[in-house]
């Protein structure tokens, strides 16, 4: 059967490279939907394809509306009756210098709640052997939260119970409480965890079937990547650039094998990282603890 993909932010850095790497490797009956919040950077992003072997059509989708992912949703499945490879790639962006409670609305809206509702809308229509990777990040550890938080994210059963999580935290940013109950200054990182847990409650949800038809949901770490979203954060000397990034991504979305253990998990997928915080090197393949 022909194979569809689709990846939400691809209009730079690494869903751009994502959309255009699986283009690269998949056959010419292949479709690879190039999508992002923006028509003319999708429209700009599209002419910037270089070396397409599959067709690839650009498509708005902004995440922050659920019903724009739920319309989508209902059209790929009209044209195509299922999904093969989804990336939950997107990412709307802090600045250091962003008071966290002004922002932290429409960060929530489309990093948390545009994930949560790409889950909903898009685990149904995976086919035998599917992939639905949400690309977080190392810091989706509760690990990284002070340990009287780790109750907020820890044994939730459903998305709904993780999008009341997040709120709360939202909340408690809008109000500037959070400093007061020890959530971390960088918003990236309660949001990464948000991610994290959502794919452990899908994937609860679903694991001995999509075990039993050869399907991946996971969380990927992809280490550092060379972009505007880190490089006010983080010292990023060294750090490769989004091409780089999206190869063993791409491999690990087109391996016909999966290592089962990776169900569920936040999984490094990309360069060895010293990984301070948990004690060890991350290499590629090995999953980020949980707790
Ligand atoms: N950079 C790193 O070091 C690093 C490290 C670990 C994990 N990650 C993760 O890797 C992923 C990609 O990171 P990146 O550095 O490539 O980020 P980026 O350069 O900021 O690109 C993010 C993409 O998401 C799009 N986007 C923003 N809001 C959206 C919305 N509401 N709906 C749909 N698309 C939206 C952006 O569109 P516009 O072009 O319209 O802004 C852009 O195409 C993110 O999930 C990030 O958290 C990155």
């Amino acid at each position: 059967m022909n194979k569809v993909a689709l990846i939400t932010g691809a209009t730079r850095n690494l869903g751009f490279s994502l959309a255009q790497g699986l283009a690269r490797r998949l056959d010419p009956t292949d479709t690879v939907y190039l999508t992002g919040r923006d028509g003319e950077r999708v429209a700009q992003s599209l002419k910037n394809i270089a070396g397409a072997k599959a067709e690839i059509r650009g498509e708005v989708l902004d995440v922050s509306m659920r019903e724009a992912i739920e319309r989508f949703a209902g059209d790929l499945a009209d044209r195509h009756g299922g999904i093969d490879i989804v990336f939950s790639n997107h990412y709307t962006r802090v600045q250091p210098e962003d008071n966290p409670a002004d922002v932290i609305d429409y960060y929530v809206e489309a990093n948390n709640l545009g994930t949560t509702n790409m889950l909903r809308s898009f685990a149904p229509l995976l086919r035998d052997g599917g992939r639905l990777l949400v690309v977080a990040s190392r810091a989706g550890s509760l690990r990284a939260l002070a340990p009287a938080l780790h109750p907020r994210f820890a044994n939730l059963t459903s998305l709904d119970d993780v999008d009341h999580a997040v709120c709360r935290w939202r909340d408690a940013v809008r109000s500037g409480r959070a400093p007061g109950q020890a959530w971390p200054a960088w918003i990236n990182i309660p949001s990464k965890i948000g991610q994290v847990a959502a794919v452990r409650v899908l994937a609860a949800q679903r694991r001995a079937q999509d075990l039993s038809r050869g399907i991946l949901i996971a969380s990927i770490s992809p280490g550092l990547i060379d972009t505007g979203a880190s490089r006010p954060w983080l010292d990023l000397s060294g750090a490769p650039q989004p091409d780089e990034v999206a190869g063993p991504l791409i491999d690990f979305a087109l391996d016909p094998d999966f290592d089962e253990a990776h169900y569920g998990e936040l999984v490094h997928v990309g360069r060895e990282e010293p990984g301070a915080s948990f004690g060890h090197v991350i290499r590629t393949g090995s999953i980020v603890p949980w707790q």
